[in-house]
């Protein structure tokens, strides 16, 4: 019998299954954790076996037998790297839909499609990798770059990892397929069951998600259910209605969902000409998307298409800090969920699903777990805007964290650091107005970041409709951008 192309091991216990022998909750049947993705052709299967069952040890403190021995030793499949890299630049120009699609360009190291071709695209990834210069300065660093993932079609990085697991729901034949969201999972998921003529189901907490990101998932067509219950509760209902309904879940403990959210690994490094950088700072939520990239590097290096690893950080909200405790309290064995409690909603999760595997991702890689303060996730999504890009604020984290680690010296200033900017500034515009006319904050949230909110702060004065009333206000302006030093 011929091997298959791909296989779910589990990154608990190891346990091998077949894509069709996986629950639809995603959990392993014997240990309860969750699935990678892996092809048995690549050997790098049997290294990262190897590590999954070295981790399980330290990890939740969860030690589990083996339930079973890692796969007969694979043909390694070791790609002609400079062919691969010549054939995904090439597809840059190609008129074929999934070689517009910044994902299934590389599908050479996503193999989870029978007929990659029929793969549901809306051309997502591709997305651009910014200098930033102020931001940099800032920070005193000689440079910083972010890679933008809110200039995805639906406005995040959501669009990558859901391209790959929408299209592996309808290969399976599902009509139906449902999320649990704090708003861009289910506007990109919305909006991929759209175009391939499906159903879906999103469960949202009621009134904690950017209205933006609401109407997305309305725009599409998606049947909206807003539960009394924040995000983690929203998970849970799921779990129950997934088991009792025929319906494929697409939260990102789905694992076709980081094959796709992998490729942002690929195109940094691609960016930067087969280099890695030497670290990226990553926003913390359900903690699905740090293992994703981790596995993109981990998986380039492995096939020889890259030399070196980057260390991934994650950044949190104080109030949304789960994994910081545990890192804090156990180096990452125990993690106590928190009542989650932040602005940046996207990343408001108490009782993170994929926490285990961003474990493993900052011990294998050397990053760092932060957290960061409301007042210091509002300046330094401010500043990013002040950089003609703009995100959310659950993006903005990485600026704020990176802050951090700059001052305390865990990153140098010459280091070359990606901040992965998760979402677009529209997806929150609110939060947006609501500091810029000063209604964001308390006091209490503010003391010590005055002078910096007063800085960022955009002015919107309602004038009288004359030339005279517009010229004052621009005299206004550049006295006072004269007097901060900035216009020039
Ligand atoms: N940034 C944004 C903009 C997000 O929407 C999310 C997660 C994250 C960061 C965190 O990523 O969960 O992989 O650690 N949003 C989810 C949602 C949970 O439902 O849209 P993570």
């Amino acid at each position: 019998m011929n091997e298959p192309v791909h296989q779910l091991r589990c990154t608990g216990c190891a346990r091998v299954v077949a894509q069709g022998e996986a629950r639809s909750n995603f959990r392993c049947a014997e240990c309860g954790d969750l699935f990678e993705v892996e092809y048995p052709a690549w050997s790098v299967a049997a290294a990262r076996a190897e590590s999954s069952v070295a981790a399980n040890g330290r990890i939740g403190g969860s030690a589990t037998a083996v339930a079973e021995p890692p796969a007969a030793p694979p043909r390694a499949w070791r790609p002609n790297a400079s062919a691969l890299r010549w054939l995904w630049k090439e597809r840059r120009h190609s008129a074929l839909p999934i070689d517009q699609s910044g994902v299934w360009r590389f599908r050479e190291l996503l193999p989870i499609l029978d007929k990659p071709n029929d793969a549901v695209t809306l051309r997502e990834g591709n997305t651009p990798l910014y200098g930033m210069t102020r931001c940099a300065e800032a920070v005193g660093m000689d440079h910083l770059l972010a890679k933008h993932q809110g200039m995805n079609p639906t406005g995040s990085f959501k669009d990558t990892g859901m391209t790959a697991a929408l299209s592996v729901a309808r290969e399976l034949g599902f009509e139906w397929v449902a999320c649990a969201s704090t708003g861009n999972t289910s506007a990109a998921m919305a909006a991929y069951a759209a175009r391939a003529g499906m159903r879906c189901l999103v469960l949202i907490p009621e009134g904690k998600i950017a209205w933006g990101k609401l109407s997305q998932a309305m725009d599409y067509g998606a049947l909206t259910c807003q539960l009394r219950t924040d995000f983690d509760g929203c998970v849970r209902v799921l779990a129950e209605v997934v088991e009792r309904y025929p319906i494929y879940l697409l939260n990102s403990v789905n694992p076709y969902r980081l094959e796709g959210q992998k490729t942002p690994a690929l195109e940094i490094a691609e960016e930067l000409e087969w280099n890695v950088p030497d670290h990226i700072l990553v926003p913390g939520g359900n903690l699905a998307n740090c293992s994703a990239l981790g596995k993109g590097f981990q998986e380039m290096r492995h096939l020889g298409l890259t030399t070196a690893m980057p260390r991934i950080s994650v950044i949190q909200a104080e109030g949304a800090n789960p994994l910081y405790t545990a890192m804090m309290t156990s180096h990452g064995r125990e993690l106590t969920p928190v009542h989650a409690d932040t602005r940046a909603t996207a990343i408001r999760i108490g009782n993170p699903a994929s926490w285990k595997k961003a474990v493993r991702i900052l011990e294998q890689t050397g990053g760092y777990c932060e957290q960061v303060s409301e007042a210091e996730i509002a300046v330094a999504k401010a500043e990013i805007g002040r950089e003609g890009i703009g995100c959310e604020p659950a993006s903005a984290v990485t600026f704020a964290g990176l802050k951090k680690l700059v001052a305390d010296g865990r990153v140098g200033r010459t280091e070359n650091v990606v901040l992965l900017l998760t979402g677009h500034t529209l997806k929150d515009s609110e939060y947006t107005l609501d500091f810029h006319r000063d209604k964001l904050l308390t006091e209490a949230e503010r003391r010590g970041h005055e002078p910096a909110i007063a800085g960022l702060r955009s002015e919107m004065p309602v004038l009288d409709a004359s030339s005279d009333a517009v010229l004052r206000a621009l005299d206004a302006e550049a006295g006072a951008a004269r007097s901060v030093g900035v216009g020039r």
